[in-house]
């Protein structure tokens, strides 16, 4: 097929198309990239993406420095069909963790790609050839942080691993070690033309750095670990297109790597956390989880209860959680919605930046619902309007609406900023036990006095009410 090109373009023309294709290919994922930052444009997004990356592999798989077509070919069909299973197969709950599943994939691929670069280099000499074995080692040390790190945030995320943070003693002070001795074995790296022994020490102490960076991050502070992988995976790749010479490889891999750390900055001051700590990894404060407290009492309600204080409320606000997205009760929240909206009432929506399992889960759990977007609020917009609600339905969330990040500075949630739910007249709980949410502390909330649980499956509750309206 390569030849075939170039015998009907000639060489030249030949790699000016691949450039062009290429071109193309990086300014759609741009497109893709701002598509996605909106709701509204996020089909068309996705789209740019998709087409952008069609012809960014057919660009790859005509370009001359294929010469095994069929080895590709074999292994695209493989990789293509365990990712179709497990994309079909995945649930939106499950999201993170193929995510994470993911990101350990490019790491894995970027230390393979440098171990096959460092070997076959070729016939390069001086600096070029320093400046090779500085992609080389930089490239595979990524790769290995990466590939631990997003195995260990897929432990966590599916419950395999303990979401509690790893306490080492001297944590800071042995990353700190491992990121001198890396340092110092590039060096040496470079200085003895390529040297096996460095290489491979420095990636046994890459993968257990980047086990350690994500096991010594607490269940709380997860959702910056992912983003971060996601920052990570990107230069891993931006480091595979340098040993590769593939700029499209570089483009992308600096686009999500970029993204991936503005998106990590977002969620850092959305949890406020320090963005600089994140970055550097173990920034799991030192927190007391208290499980001997005596909250008081909480009371129990029903349906027709919730549907009667519904009905003669003048603003009611969600804030759905991870249990909405367990449940899949969107759909039948958006049709209590309608029917109170039907009847006057005003029904927003309040999101929480880290509410679910992934940036944005609920806007998309909502979006699937077709809620209007106008009335999908983000929390601060909508955190000063809770004095005047006279009804909040806080459905399977917990660590989003919990009062202590504000009230307890031991929690391990301390400092994040949470939908002040507490402040309207009713709060109405939706879960099916008094089990703690995802950071593992419990919430003073349920035990106050304006509040009530309401137990059980939180679709089956939402169709109870909706009927009793
Ligand atoms: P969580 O704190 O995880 O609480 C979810 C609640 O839903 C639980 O209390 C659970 O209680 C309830 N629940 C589960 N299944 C349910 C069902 N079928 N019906 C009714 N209730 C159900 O939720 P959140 O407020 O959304 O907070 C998210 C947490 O996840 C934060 O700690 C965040 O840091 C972390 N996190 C977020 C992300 C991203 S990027 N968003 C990524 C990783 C981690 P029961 O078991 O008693 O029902």
């Amino acid at each position: 097929m390569e030849n075939l090109l170039n015998d009907v373009l000639g060489q030249g023309n030949n790699m000016a198309l691949f450039n062009a294709a290429y071109f193309v290919a990086a300014i759609l994922f741009i497109f893709s990239l701002a598509g996605l930052s909106k709701q509204e444009s996020a089909e068309h997004g996705v789209w740019y993406g998709i087409i952008g990356m069609l012809i960014a592999l057919t660009a790859t798989i005509l370009s001359p420095q294929v010469t095994n077509l069929q080895y590709l070919i074999i292994a695209m069909a493989i990789g293509g069909a365990i990712g179709v299973r497990f994309a079909v197969k995945v649930e939106m709950t499950q999201m993170p963790e193929l995510v994470a599943m993911l990101h350990s994939f490019v790491g894995l691929a970027a230390v393979a790609v440098g171990y096959n670069s460092f070997l076959e280099h070729g016939e390069l000499a001086g600096m070029m050839k320093s400046i090779h074995l500085v992609e080389v080692f930089l490239g595979v040390f990524i790769g290995a942080v990466t590939f631990t790190g997003s195995v260990v945030a897929f432990g966590k995320l599916r419950g395999m691993i303990s979401s509690s943070p790893l306490m080492l003693p001297h944590r800071h002070k042995m990353n700190l070690l491992a990121g001198i001795v890396s340092f110092a074995l590039m060096v040496y790296f470079v200085q003895q033309e390529g040297h096996m022994t460095s290489l491979i020490v420095m990636t046994v102490i890459a993968l257990i750095f980047g086990w350690h960076l994500v096991a010594s991050i607490g269940g709380a502070d997860m959702p910056v670990v992912v983003s971060m992988l996601n920052s990570y995976s990107g230069w891993a790749a931006a480091a595979a297109g340098f040993m590769l010479g593939n700029d499209l490889l570089i483009v992308t891999g600096a686009l999500v790597g970029s993204s991936g750390a503005i998106l990590s900055y977002i969620m850092c001051r959305a949890m406020n956390r320090s963005f600089i700590s994140v970055i550097a990894g173990g920034f799991g404060q030192e927190v007391t989880i208290s499980s001997d407290q005596d909250y008081g009492d909480y009371v129990e309600t029903s349906a027709e209860e919730v549907a009667e204080m519904l009905k003669n409320a003048k603003s009611v606000i969600i804030t759905p959680g991870y249990g909405m997205a367990v449940a899949q009760a969107q759909y039948p929240v958006y049709d209590i919605t309608k029917k109170l909206r039907d009847k006057g009432v005003n029904v927003r929506f309040g999101i929480h930046p880290v509410a679910g399992r992934l940036p944005g889960h609920m806007n998309v759990l909502l979006a699937e619902a077709k809620v209007p977007y106008d009335i999908v609020l983000e929390m601060d917009e909508i955190n000063d309007d809770f004095d005047d609600t006279d009804v909040v339905l806080v459905i399977g969330a917990n660590d989003t609406v919990n009062p202590s990040a504000a009230e307890d500075p031991n929690s391990p949630i301390a400092g994040m900023p949470v939908l002040e739910v507490w402040n309207a007249r009713h709060v109405v709980c939706f879960k099916r036990s008094m089990n703690p949410g995802y950071a593992g502390v419990q919430n003073p909330l349920f035990f106050k006095d304006n509040s009530s649980m309401l137990f059980g499956d939180a679709k089956d509750s939402v169709e109870a009410i909706a009927r009793a309206i």
